[in-house]
């Protein structure tokens, strides 16, 4: 399959215009970072104005902490609806409908301050919550689908790279010189309309994913000449021949709700890769270096700490181009382990540094190369590859659920470290990444006994091997079981 080798303009012209989605998501995870100073001034103001008296700091940590935590909320609920769009609509045009929770949030958040409503801003960051946690399932289900099986990992790396991208553009505007200003705040936030924008231009030019066309829809010629444009050859024959492999398997699922995929001892061994991997990715700590890496810079005594804070996210951006260009040769599950064991060392550092800054003054130094090498070792692997490894796991049948489910397992991982972190660091003090050390580890025990490589393999051929393990469990389950769930004869 040589032209499955091959970066087209179409194919790159997909993939981009998904990644907008991924951008959005990202922006809107860094952007509410560096203005909270200006922003909890604004919540101060108009209370004072509607109330006639001082806010309390309690009432104010409120609102504010609602209107940070309640966009993870909104991700939570997104990324489990994903199942109601994507058979529904196409994986386009659901990429495409949603940018009216982009829109509507925008509007919501610029004019919050003109209307003097911190409500405003709590639903528009819900609403914008709801959108990002919807792009976390679309657009690595359409990348996946849309991309030779030699440039699966490489492509669904651009989602990673979209979001990386999407919180440094953030940090940098979100600086008070550029718009983290007491005027500008509003602007900032509601920018998330013009990649809305963006995406409307360009998504109606780009094609429907040609899984979708063929195996849910059963439209052969469309799906064909929609494959010869993406991998810019005549000859689709093996990719047709595989996908329709792939539809005949799907035949025998039948459409696999949640609850089959959660029941169904077929599906048991991928969807637990698939959640554990997620939990790794939150769970390693990393949104706790980007929601709070001012004040971690601050606590290791770092003199410039939103500048460290933008130094933390260029390392991010450019660690997750090295990953998109060896994730094809060294493999998903060896690029996982690496930065897994990289960012537990990376965390021990960082707390023996922090530990020990009373006493040696160099030690900020050391605290900054820390964080940085953690970042680096997380885009390494678990960034990326958490997020288009569940599409390769699963088959066309089960994929929607099962995305949903990573997702939901994601983002509210995501939600918990966001919402604990600084309690927890406020008891355990310096040694608060010990936690996560302990976490990495054990992820990647997990990740060296349980997580296949994927690189190379088609999706039927993923899911046969995950089909012949439990196949070997089938002793444990009654052959109608099984039957009714499509393990094959062979099996
Ligand atoms: C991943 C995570 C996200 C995190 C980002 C940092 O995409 O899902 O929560 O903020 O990486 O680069």
């Amino acid at each position: 399959m040589d032209s499955g080798k091959q970066i087209t303009f179409p194919l790159l012209m997909c993939v981009g215009t998904a990644v907008i989605g991924s951008l959005q998501f990202g922006y809107n995870t860094g952007v509410i970072n560096a203005p909270q100073k200006i922003i909890e001034q604004f919540i101060n103001d108009t209370w004072k104005e509607r109330y006639n008296e001082e806010i309390t700091k309690g009432s104010q940590t409120a609102i504010w902490s609602v209107a940070v935590a309640i966009f993870s909320v909104g991700g939570i609920l997104g990324s489990f609806s994903v199942g109601l769009f994507v058979n529904r609509f196409g994986r386009k045009n659901s990429m495409l409908i949603v940018n009216v929770l982009a829109f509507i949030a925008a509007a919501l958040m610029g004019f919050s301050k003109m209307a003097a409503s911190w409500e405003m801003l709590i639903i528009g960051r819900f609403v914008v919550g709801l959108y990002s946690g919807l792009s976390t399932g679309f657009v690595p289900m359409y990348v996946g689908e849309v991309s030779p099986t030699a440039l699966r990992g490489a492509m669904g790396t651009l989602h990673q790279l979209g979001i990386v991208v999407g919180i440094l553009i953030a940090q940098v505007f979100g600086l008070d010189i550029i718009m983290g200003s007491e005027h500008l705040w509003p602007l900032l936030l509601s920018f998330t309309f013009l990649p809305a924008v963006i995406q409307c231009v360009l998504l109606p030019m780009c094609p429907e994913s040609p899984r979708f066309l063929l195996i849910n829809r059963n439209e052969e010629n469309k799906a064909k000449t929609v494959l010869k444009k993406l991998r810019g050859c005549s000859d689709v024959s093996a990719d047709m021949q595989e996908m329709k492999e792939e539809s005949r398997q799907m035949m025998r699922e039948k459409k696999v709700t949640i609850k089959e995929l959660v029941t169904s001892p077929l599906y048991r061994q991928p969807l637990i890769v698939a959640i554990v991997l997620q939990l790794s990715q939150q769970l390693s700590g990393i949104n706790a270096v980007f929601y709070y890496s001012t004040k971690i810079f601050e606590t290791a005594g770092v003199e410039q700490p939103v500048y460290a804070t933008i130094g933390a996210g260029v390392v991010n951006t450019a660690f997750t181009v090295v990953s998109l260009f060896i994730v094809e040769r060294a493999g998903r599950r060896s690029l996982h382990m690496v930065g897994l064991l990289g960012m537990a060392g990376s965390a021990v550092l960082m707390t023996v540094a922090v530990a020990l800054l009373d006493q040696v003054t160099w030690m900020s130094y050391l605290s900054i190369v820390a964080i940085f090498a953690f970042v680096a070792f997380f885009e390494i692997g678990p960034g990326p590859i958490p997020w288009f490894i569940v599409a390769e796991l699963f088959s066309q049948g089960p994929r929607p659920s099962a995305i949903a489910l990573a997702g939901l397992s994601n983002w509210t991982a995501n939600f918990i470290v966001g919402m604990s972190f600084q309690y927890v660091q406020d008891i355990c003090g310096p040694y608060v990444f010990i936690i996560f050390t302990v976490l990495l580890l054990l992820f990647f025990i997990f990740t060296y006994f349980k997580v296949p490589e994927t690189k190379g393999r088609t999706f039927d051929e993923i899911s046969a091997g995950f089909r012949r393990t439990a196949a070997m469990d089938v002793e444990k389950h009654s052959p109608e079981e099984l039957n009714s769930l499509g393990a094959d004869s062979q099996l």
